[in-house]
């Protein structure tokens, strides 16, 4: 492994773990393919643009030309597949790109992979393709797959195109499904950054329903960690969940960000939840564990890290917040806000 081809890097989790790898290995080369979406952006790799082991390129992983042309010109080795639409909100509002990026993207490349020869593909996916999980129990990677929103629908669909390729072809594919991530760079969309931001502003935070739906709170180097470690110890064929194995309700991680950010808590409105929203997501980690990897942040860290990075650098989603994301806020929010 020395060239490794980094699709979606240019988004919040694919800029993290480009950062951390030539951070920590001098002789690997981090080439990032990015359509730049709405949710790609540049600003997020500025720390690598002198290095001379980074390289961009622009290009949707749809497209098997650009794919082929960029793995034979830098001598691509492994393919992390990031890329992706990953709003669970915008897929319902309009799940067309994220079927077309998920499916057939993924198709392309593994198509590129296995007609190359490469020495690996990676797929990045999410505990969201379990589906809603019942109180007490905990997501193992043998379960089956029941998405339940357009979004993980689309990543169920990609996992099992892997899967395939895995025994068809014989392709080394190994996969990590991740639980809710949050850090640096994350688009204002997501919950975490949209609650600090808005908080700094003293704009109210919209907590979908009754704030009781349980997730993870992971912090996104500790994904990267344990990516890294499925990359190089992973056994081929096989998925690894990443989480930090400790649910928090919604309503826990706001009051935490508040505190942390010096906030009342008057700025908390409950509105309408999100159709087919699920209560609980909940991985069980003992595959992972026994590689070795352990999470280095607890869920309260993680959200306290995060809050006093998005007050930090305001320079990062100033600007971000005042384009397009308006549009896309108002017709999310909007209503919601105004009853
Ligand atoms: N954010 C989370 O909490 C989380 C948790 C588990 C798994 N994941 C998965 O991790 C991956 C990255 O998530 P993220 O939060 O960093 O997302 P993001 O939306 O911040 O970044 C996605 C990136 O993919 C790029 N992209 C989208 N469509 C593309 C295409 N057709 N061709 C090339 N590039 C394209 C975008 O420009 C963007 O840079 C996704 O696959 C997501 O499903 C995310």
């Amino acid at each position: 492994m020395k060239n490794i081809l980094v699709t979606g890097g240019a988004g919040f989790i694919g800029s993290n773990f480009v950062l951390y790898m030539l951070d920590k290995y001098p002789d690997y080369n981090m080439i990032v393919y990015d359509k730049l979406t709405y949710a790609g952006n540049l600003d997020n790799l500025l720390d690598a643009s002198d290095d001379p082991r980074y390289h961009f390129v622009r290009g949707d992983i749809c497209d098997p030309v650009t794919v082929e042309e960029t793995i034979q010109k830098y001598d691509i080795d492994t393919i992390i597949n990031f890329a992706a639409e990953s709003h669970v909100d915008r897929s319902i509002l309009d799940p067309d790109a994220f079927i077309r990026t998920s499916v057939n993207g993924t198709y392309v490349l593994l198509e590129a992979a296995r007609r190359l020869g490469l020495e690996r593909y990676h797929q990045i996916s999410t505990d969201e393709v379990y589906g809603h999980i019942p109180d007490g129990y905990s997501s193992v990677e043998s379960d089956p797959l029941e998405p339940r929103s357009p979004y993980a629908a689309s990543k169920a669909s990609a996992d099992l195109l892997v899967n395939a390729y895995f025994v068809t072809y014989n392709l080394p594919v190994t996969i990590t499904r991740g639980s809710n991530n949050i850090g640096p760079y994350q688009y204002p969309e997501k919950v975490l950054p949209l609650f600090a931001t808005n908080a700094i502003d003293g704009l109210p935070l919209p907590v979908y329903g009754d704030g009781r739906q349980k997730r993870e709170y992971q912090y996104v180097i500790d994904h990267c960690e344990a990516i890294d470690l499925v990359l190089h110890k992973g056994e081929l064929g096989h998925a690894y969940n990443i989480g930090t194995a400790e649910e928090m309700e919604n309503m826990t991680m706001v009051e935490i960000l508040l505190d942390t950010l010096d906030k009342p808590r008057s700025l908390i409105r409950h509105v309408e939840d999100r159709p087919g929203h699920d209560r609980r997501y909940s991985l069980n980690t003992t595959k992972i564990q026994a590689l070795g990897w352990q999470p280095r942040h607890t869920s309260a860290e993680a959200i306290r890290k995060t809050a006093v990075w998005y007050r930090d650098n305001e320079w990062w989603w100033r600007k971000i917040k005042e384009g397009d994301f308006k549009e896309y806020y108002q017709l999310q929010y909007g209503e919601r806000l105004a009853k």
